[in-house]
C-alpha cells in the first residue's frame, strides 16, 4: 500500500496535512496504551454506551451510529467506504450488524494497522480491506460503494466540495452516504492551519451541488458541552497522558484541546443523512 500523499487533491496546505496526519499516528499508536485515554473519552466525548471493541476518538454516540446505519440500509454482498476511518470502529460496527463488507480510507497508516487488527479480532477481517488515501482521493472506483460513512473528520478537508464530489463519484445512482462532522465558524477559524483552510459552515448546499438529495440532518444532542468537558479532562489528565501514551501523542492531544477551549471553531456537529440522484 502506498502511503497517502500529502498533498489532497492536489490542494497543499503549507504541511499542516502532514502535521495532522503525523499527530494522529502517534495518537493510534498510543491509545491501546492509555487506560485514562479510553475512560475519558468514554466517560466526556460520548458519555454512554457504545461497545469497546469498536470504540473511536471522536463524538459518536451509540444513538447516532444506529441511525446512520439504519439510514444505510446495508446488507450482504454490499460494500461500505467508511472515510476517515482511523482505527475503523464505527464501519466494522455496521459491518458486523448489517452483514455488508467494509473498505475503510485514511491517510494515518497507524490508523489503518489499528484497524486492520481490530477486525482480525472481531473476526470481520475476510469483510474489511484498509487502505490509504484522503476525502478528494480515495483510490476507490467509481460507483463502486453502496453507502458511505464519515465519522468527526471532514472539517479537516482543505477541499470540502472534493469530498462530496468524490463521495458522489463512488457511489452509485441511489447510494447513501450519512456522515457526523463539525460545521466551523468561519470568524472564529479565520488564520487557523487546517481547520481555517476551507471554513464551511454548514454542509447542505455543498451536498446539493454535488448531487445529493438530503434526507436529513440533525444537531448533535449536547455536542458542546462534550466538546469542552473532553478537551477539559484531556488538558488535566495530561501528565498521565504523557506516561501512557507517550510524548507526540499527548502533546498532539494538547494541542488540539488548546485550540478547540481557546478559539471554540466549532459552529455545530452535525449528523447527515444523503442519497445520490
Ligand atoms: C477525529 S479522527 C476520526 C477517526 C474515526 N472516524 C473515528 O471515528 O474514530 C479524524 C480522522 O481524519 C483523518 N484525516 C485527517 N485529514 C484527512 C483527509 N484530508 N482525508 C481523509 N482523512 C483525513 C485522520 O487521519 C483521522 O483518522
Amino acid at each position: 500500500v502506498e502511503p497517502a500523499d500529502e498533498s489532497e487533491g492536489g490542494v497543499r496546505d503549507d504541511g499542516a496535512f502532514s502535521l495532522v496526519v503525523d499527530g494522529y499516528d502517534a495518537v493510534y499508536s498510543g491509545v491501546a496504551a492509555s487506560p485514562t485515554f479510553r475512560q475519558l473519552w468514554a466517560e466526556h466525548a460520548y458519555g454512554g454506551p457504545f461497545p469497546p471493541d469498536y470504540a473511536h476518538i471522536s463524538f459518536l454516540t451509540l444513538d447516532e451510529l444506529e441511525a446512520m446505519a439504519a439510514y444505510l440500509g446495508l446488507g450482504r454482498d454490499t460494500v461500505l467506504a467508511d472515510l476517515a476511518c482511523g482505527a475503523g470502529g464505527p464501519g466494522l460496527w455496521v459491518a458486523a450488524r448489517s452483514g455488508c463488507s467494509v473498505v475503510g480510507i485514511d491517510p494515518s497508516q497507524a490508523g489503518l494497522a489499528a484497524a486492520r487488527q481490530r477486525a482480525d479480532v472481531a473476526g470481520l477481517a475476510d469483510r474489511a480491506r484498509y487502505q490509504a488515501g484522503t476525502f478528494s482521493d480515495t483510490n476507490l472506483d467509481d460507483r463502486s460503494m453502496a453507502g458511505v460513512i464519515s465519522i468527526d473528520a471532514i472539517q479537516y478537508a482543505p477541499d470540502k466540495r472534493a469530498v462530496f464530489s468524490e463521495v458522489r463519484r463512488i457511489l452509485g445512482p441511489g447510494g447513501r452516504v450519512a456522515f457526523s462532522a463539525f460545521e466551523v465558524d468561519p470568524e472564529r477559524v479565520q488564520g487557523l492551519p487546517v481547520l481555517g483552510v476551507d471554513p464551511v459552515d454548514d454542509y447542505a448546499a455543498l451536498l446539493e451541488d454535488a448531487g445529493f438529495a438530503i434526507a436529513w440532518t440533525r444537531e448533535s444532542d449536547g455536542w458542546a458541552d462534550r466538546v469542552s468537558a473532553t478537551f477539559t479532562a484531556v488538558t488535566e489528565a495530561m501528565p498521565t497522558l504523557i506516561d501512557e501514551m507517550g510524548d507526540a501523542a499527548a502533546s498532539s492531544l494538547g494541542m488540539e484541546a488548546a485550540l478547540t477551549l481557546q478559539f471554540r471553531p466549532y459552529r455545530r456537529r452535525v449528523v447527515v443523512a444523503a442519497t445520490a440522484t
